[in-house]
């Protein structure tokens, strides 16, 4: 009875996944989808017997982390053959209907733009996911592509006992650029392209994180050896009609023609879609033809991808600026005559660093070519030189500061001019003030880059100390700020004294002292006053501290200013310690040794035990060598890792025998 109960909401909420996220039709509200899952979950957690890895509930992902597995693909994953021109595609045509001695047909597809995925279905379940990896093996990211809501679970329909289906899986441009601004917020770099988002994605350890980033997929190529179909479209069809999501714009051409105008239709009607496209796949229908015409030693002879010219525009180079950021990293930007690309107005381009602009040798009033290519600033490609002005001046790179005036400096192995003056450079210090408020920081609300603007301005803070000694009265002067703003400033500042120690190390904005860093600076030293004296060897004595962090730390603390905002912070009642809980969670039981967490675990997640592992001492790598003291092994550890530490004689403990060896019950 409850098991039916279980299956029929288990039904329901497959086909409501499908009408939203395959057909685009949702047919009942978020909420009450939302309120079936729940009740969905209630059971399942009533009744485990009936727990189903293929259930709609699985696919918010678990925190566990997982370890991908190598997988040897059954069929090798190919590439397949490039062409950016239409006498190229004649030719193929041509050939094509050399080998195979008469008539053919061609299906046309759109060429996704993201990472490709190969799917295996026993019984109408999904069972593997594998990525294409090197094309003959891949990695297992099954977990995480169940979080996909476009790819089914379960199938429905007259499907083979067992296939593979193949296809891209893609973040939509939307989602894209939501992520991209999120992480901008968070000072993360950003990803260049919905591509490198998607592959990143895919590989992310932690499928809870997977889910969240609202990956979609096409389907467009089935392989077995049981197949309902004797063409390839006939085949997508049926993959159709058992669930998939599979494209819309394909069409079965009977003629060169009919190619054409698929390609020219899709030039432009592909600015209007939810995601990436860089092109179009041709492939012969018959799959008794695609046999006939076999393979090359890399790709298909039965299909060819015809890319997409990137779109570029022509315009002049009027003159070269520089930005200054929050490192003192300074940005090269050309400033161009206004050109249309892509849909929008172009003004400005990226230069990336002096090296881009030697090697374009740049030259002021050059016309120069700009691509959009799915990257989200445009940049500069190329320089038609022959259209040089005689006598045009070379860009340089400007030796000292646009905003301060500082000699830059160019640090050893980086690509990038920096600006020195970290104290007395504008938006250095504009830059450390919004670090220091943002949300993984001291994360003061209502404190943006405008209104941190607007206090450097007016002379009302010029460190991140000032910022406590601001008064209501004073932020209600400003413009655009009323009085309940400005109290809620106040509240929000007041409020962050409370923000424990590791992420007031964070906050202060220490130059290669990120988030992880500071956390571990804090747990070794335990204290400001300690971490200030460190000496060097201390410090690199520290997990993931090398030279590089180790001379930053002593030059910051070195510095009187820095040491005086270190005791203003202090007197205004900054966290300057780890709290007596802090210190109570953390042992030396561990000490001086160094772990490999490696498999599945089911009482705590992988970041989980390597907290723990810091938290008492030890320090975490990810490979087993002779310096490893000890594995912590769970489910499905790779065989390799498990050789290796037999070899080595190396310790091995479980779970429970970890959590004991804490508890100091060992
Ligand atoms: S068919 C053996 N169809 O392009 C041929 N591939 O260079 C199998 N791609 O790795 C591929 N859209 O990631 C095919 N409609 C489409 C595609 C497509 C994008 C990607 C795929 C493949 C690469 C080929």
């Amino acid at each position: 009875m409850i098991k039916e109960q279980i299956e029929a909401l288990r039904r329901e909420l497959e086909q409501h996944n499908y009408n939203y996220y395959v057909l685009s039709q949702p047919t009942i509200s978020d909420l009450e989808f939302d309120m079936k899952l729940k009740q969905l979950e209630e059971l399942e957690r009533q009744y485990p017997e009936y727990a189903d890895p293929s259930s709609p509930t699985q696919r918010v992902g678990s925190d566990l982390n997982t370890e991908f597995r190598q997988v040897r693909h059954q069929y090798p994953m190919l590439s397949l053959g490039n062409t950016y021109s239409e006498d190229e595609v004649r030719d193929f045509y041509e050939r094509t209907r050399r080998t195979l001695g008469g008539d053919f047909e061609l299906v046309a597809e759109l060429k996704y733009d993201g990472t490709s995925i190969s799917l295996t279905y026993e019984d109408g379940r999904l069972v593997q996911a594998v990525t294409r990896g090197d094309g003959e093996k891949g990695d297992d990211v099954t977990d995480n592509v169940r979080t996909i809501r476009s790819i089914p679970l379960r199938l429905h329909g007259d499907y083979p006992p067992r296939f593979e289906i193949r296809g891209e899986i893609l973040m939509p441009w939307d989602v894209f650029d939501a992520l991209n601004r999120e992480r901008e917020e968070q000072e993360e770099p950003l990803f260049a392209n919905p591509r490198n988002a998607a592959s990143g994605t895919i590989k992310l350890q932690n499928p809870a994180i997977v889910a969240s980033r609202r990956l979609d997929a096409y389907l467009y190529y089935v392989l077995g050896d049981r197949l309902p179909a004797d063409t390839h479209l006939g085949n997508l069809e049926a993959a159709r009609s058992w669930g998939f999501k599979t494209s819309d714009a394909v069409r079965l051409c009977r003629s060169l023609d009919e190619v054409y105008d698929f390609i020219h239709y899709w030039d432009t009607g592909r600015k209007n879609l939810p995601v990436a496209t860089d092109g179009i796949v041709l492939k012969v229908n018959s799959l008794a033809q695609q046999r006939a015409l076999g393979f090359t030693a890399k790709s298909p002879r039965w299909a060819i991808a015809y890319k997409f010219q990137a779109e570029r525009a022509l315009t002049r180079l009027r003159s070269v600026s520089y930005q200054v950021g929050r490192t003192g990293a300074v940005t090269p930007v050309a400033n161009l005559d206004p050109v249309q690309l892509s849909g929008t107005v172009v003004r400005r381009a990226s230069l990336h660093n002096a090296d881009i602009i030697a090697s374009l040798d740049l030259h002021v009033g050059d016309m120069v070519y700009v691509e959009k290519g799915g990257e989200i600033i445009p940049k500069i490609t190329g320089v038609d030189a022959s259209a040089r002005v005689p006598g045009s001046e070379p860009v340089g790179f400007i030796g000292t500061c646009p905003e301060c005036g500082t000699p830059l400096v160019r640090y050893e192995g980086e690509a990038a001019h920096y600006c020195p003056n970290e104290n007395g450079c504008p938006p250095q210090i504009k830059g450390k003030m919004e670090h220091f408020v943002s949300r993984r920081a001291m994360n003061i609300d209502g404190l943006g880059g405008e209104t941190i603007d607007l206090l450097y301005r007016n002379g009302l803070a010029r460190n991140v100390a000032d910022l406590y000694d601001l008064r209501a009265a004073d932020l209600a002067r400003l413009e655009r700020l009323g009085d309940k703003s400005a109290r809620n400033i106040i509240i929000g500042i007041r409020r962050s004294a409370q923000v424990p120690f590791e992420r007031v190390v964070f906050a202060l904005g220490i130059r290669f002292v990120g988030e992880t860093t500071a956390k571990k600076l804090a747990y070794a030293f335990k204290s400001m006053d300690a971490l200030m004296q460190a000496t060097r060897e201390q410090l690199m004595a520290v997990d993931e501290v090398g030279e590089r962090i180790a001379d930053s730390v002593l030059a910051w603390c070195a510095d009187p200013r820095n040491r005086d905002i270190v005791e203003r912070l202090r007197a205004q009642g900054l966290r300057m310690a780890l709290t007596d809980d802090q210190l109570q969670a953390h042992s030396d039981r561990l000490a001086g040794m160094t772990v490999v967490v490696s498999g599945k675990f089911s009482r705590h997640s992988r970041d989980e035990y390597k907290a723990m592992i810091e938290q008492n001492g030890g320090k975490n790598t990810g490979s087993v060598s002779s310096k490893t003291s000890l594995i912590l092994a769970g489910e499905n550890m790779g065989p390799e890792k498990l050789k290796k530490a037999e070899k080595l004689g190396i310790r091995i403990v479980g779970e429970d025998e970890f959590l004991a060896m804490l508890s100091g019950e060992e």
